[in-house]
């Protein structure tokens, strides 16, 4: 480990001198993003407008007015476009719906809440009804539809793409959600990992094939402690619970997932010594909250918006339903809506990612240099 921080430092050391000579961008000044209600910051606004997540109260905190993302406020990705000092990444359905597609250069967000890694018709084959279908192949294409236009304009797509940080996923998770809803059991949906695991993997080394050097792969948040699924999978059995309340089988699958998403990863680094492939560890950023729920304010799992129950999540009546109200203070509440977090929580998450040991190898490391997007590491874990 000690060499490769080394090796890392000397690389870095070597790109300062190239990026003074070379005036070369700045880094990790573009985003693009692909994933599903974690990062859409507005496509399925557009898509489907009635969808419950662009009702108040969602986007009380920060905007005001619902603002087209599955929470009170801002995301994980808003949280790390602010840290990089440039402005939130639009959606790219609607710079398209408003003639603003030039502005793509400035980045994009493909990412469309309720979208799966794999795609709709895979699902229906093994009876999962998925609620729409932009999975990550469709995202993909509109990319690819993106930067064939960029190109054969006059701007330098290749120096774009580059110098940009690509974030792919949280994707994968609502495979397992759709599953999880019609009470598929934990075999079956194990099953097909695998398939879910190739989809991102195909996606990483299409976007590396296309030019893109910087790789952000977020893993799954800890499914077990939503209040959704306290709710759905209650047990009287004390022993399906972890000791912060959590359900103890869901979270050990998130585990086991994220464990396999990394050794695919490993496998990428191996493959393609010339990208920085960055494992975001969201589950593990997340932990901390479970476990000393002091740190935002309000003790326990009940979320913030929600109409009763012992989590505050009735199936009858979910947030962004007419009539259900938030709680006075989001800030100090973990869950949201019982499957989405607050903005408190993911801000604390992306604190985690940029200054905690939550991304491997450390984002900050990667991004935070004013000469490229990064150093072409050896990173292996
Ligand atoms: C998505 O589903 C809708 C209706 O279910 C269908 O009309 C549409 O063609 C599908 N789109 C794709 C890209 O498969
Ligand atoms: C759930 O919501 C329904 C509809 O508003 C309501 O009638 C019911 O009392 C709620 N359940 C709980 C446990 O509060
Ligand atoms: C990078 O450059 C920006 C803009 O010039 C500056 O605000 C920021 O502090 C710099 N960051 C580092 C880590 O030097």
């Amino acid at each position: 480990m000690g060499s490769v921080a080394d090796d890392g430092r000397i690389a870095m050391a070597v790109l300062v001198m190239i990026g003074s000579l070379t005036g070369m961008a700045y880094p990790c000044t573009t985003i693009f993003s692909f994933g599903d209600s974690l990062a859409d910051t507005g496509n399925l606004n557009v898509i489907s407008p009635s969808n419950y997540c662009f009702s108040p109260p969602y986007g009380q905190t920060f905007f005001h007015h619902p603002s087209g993302r599955c929470s009170d406020g801002r995301l994980i990705i808003d949280f790390i476009a602010e840290s990089l000092g440039i402005p939130a990444v639009k959606p790219y359905l609607g710079m398209k719906k408003f003639g603003d597609l030039n502005s793509a250069v400035k980045g994009a967000n493909f990412a469309v809440a309720g979208s799966t890694a794999l795609d709709f018709s895979f699902l229906q084959e093994r009876g999962i009804h998925a609620e729409n279908n932009y999975s990550l192949t469709v995202q993909l294409n509109w990319f690819r539809e993106f930067l064939h236009a960029l190109c054969s304009s006059s701007h330098n797509c290749h120096e774009v793409v580059a110098n940009s940080l690509f974030l792919v996923g949280e994707i994968g998770g609502n495979d397992f959600n759709y599953a999880l809803f019609q009470q598929k059991s934990i075999p079956e949906i194990k099953t097909f990992v695998p398939y879910v695991l190739n989809a991102i993997v195909s996606a990483v080394n299409e976007l590396i094939d296309l030019g893109a050097r910087t790789l952000m792969i977020p893993g799954d948040l800890p499914l077990g402690c939503s209040a959704r699924y306290l709710t759905i999978y209650g047990s009287m059995d004390k022993n399906e619970y972890d000791q912060n309340g959590c359900l103890k089988w869901l979270n050990e699958f998130v585990e086991y997932y994220n464990q396999k998403l990394q050794s695919e990863i490993n496998r990428l680094r191996r493959l393609h010594p010339y990208a920085n492939l960055i494992y975001a560890d969201y589950y593990n950023a997340a932990l901390p909250l479970y476990n000393d729920p002091t740190i935002l304010g309000f003790p326990g799992l009940k979320i913030c918006c929600g109409n009763g129950g012992p989590y505050n999540y009735n199936t009858s009546a979910v947030c962004g339903d007419p009539g259900v109200i938030a709680c006075d203070n989001p800030s100090q509440y973990i869950g949201w809506d019982g499957l989405h977090l607050t903005e408190a929580a993911y801000k604390f998450i992306t604190d985690g990612l940029i200054n905690g040991p939550y991304s491997h190898p450390q984002f900050k490391t990667l991004c935070f240099m004013n000469v490229s997007c990064g150093y072409f590491n050896t990173y292996i874990d």
